[in-house]
């Protein structure tokens, strides 16, 4: 099933899906090894007493020294340069001078890195402090239903095969997975077609071919799986404030598989060992 540049299928909402070459591959590797690089970059950082703006300032300043753009700023009017959410937050957190970490949060950073006009998006959870065995479990389930995911993108296979394998894993251990969010299409715009649902049937969805790109970004929380918008129109929670966390990797399905394009550098993408 050879695909070429220029090439393109078309989502179940009849909505094009560009499908890639290997020159627009290269891109998204350096696009999504700089994002990646960012999350690691922060690491250090992200201790108890450190405000979520100065992680932000940090974000910044790294993506800037490498070239590339922060795509959230500006985004629908987002104000920063990453998005940050600890604990009940399930996404879209606004960084602030008024937040500090503390010992004992889970918190996401979701940094997205434009490239030459390419976009790498990829979030990760970081521990602060020493952290509970509740909290880190819903960390490490999180990684693995994505990483699940990810095992289950290889041509001819269909999103739903993907959405079925990552709610599979949070089930099994009694998390809901968010309905309300879903990984992208991804490439030389942020947001594209087609929706990637981190639920779904075998065999149902579009069908993968060499070349798509996109975002896999599942949310788990140890509650219900409601959510709501803050007054800032952003900030996301749990409906029950129950404990959420997320993970990012942006992939591309290749003749045989998938490509991470986002994967940590420094091998840092959980931060809690298998369980
Ligand atoms: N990076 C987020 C995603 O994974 C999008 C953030 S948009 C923002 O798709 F405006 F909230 F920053
Ligand atoms: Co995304
Ligand atoms: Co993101």
């Amino acid at each position: 099933m050879k695909t070429y540049p220029g090439d393109f299928v078309l989502d179940p909402l009849g909505r094009r899906v560009p499908l890639h070459g290997p020159a627009a591959f290269a891109s998204l590797r350096r696009a999504g090894g700089v994002a990646a690089a960012c999350l690691d970059h922060i690491t250090p950082l992200m201790q108890p007493g450190v405000t979520t703006a100065s992680v932000d300032a940090a974000v910044a300043a790294f993506l800037r020294a490498e070239g590339a753009v922060p795509a959230t700023l500006g985004y629908h009017g987002f104000p920063a340069s990453c998005c940050i959410s600890p604990n009940h937050v399930v996404n879209h957190g606004i960084p602030s001078d008024k937040v500090r970490l503390k010992a004992g949060d889970i918190v996401n950073v979701d940094v997205t890195a434009i490239v030459d006009g390419w976009y790498g998006d990829t979030s990760r959870m970081y521990l602060v402090g020493e952290v509970g065995a509740k909290p880190a479990h819903l960390v490490r389930t999180t990684y693995d239903g994505m990483m699940a995911g990810i095992a289950q993108v290889v041509p001819g296979r269909h999103l739903g095969d993907v959405g079925h394998a990552i709610e599979k894993v949070g089930k099994a251990v009694g998390y809901s997975t968010v309905r309300d969010y879903v990984g992208h299409g991804i490439g030389r715009v942020f947001h594209d077609a087609p929706d990637v649902m981190h639920f779904g049937k075998p065999g149902k969805g579009m069908m993968l071919v060499p070349g798509m790109v996109f975002t896999i970004e599942p949310m788990f929380n140890q509650g219900g799986p409601g959510v709501r918008t803050l007054p800032d129109g952003w900030t996301t929670i749990t409906r029950d404030l129950s404990l959420s966390a997320q993970f990012e990797h942006t992939v591309g399905v290749t003749e045989d598989g998938v490509e991470i394009f986002t994967r940590s550098p420094a091998g840092m993408d959980c931060p809690v060992g298998a369980i």
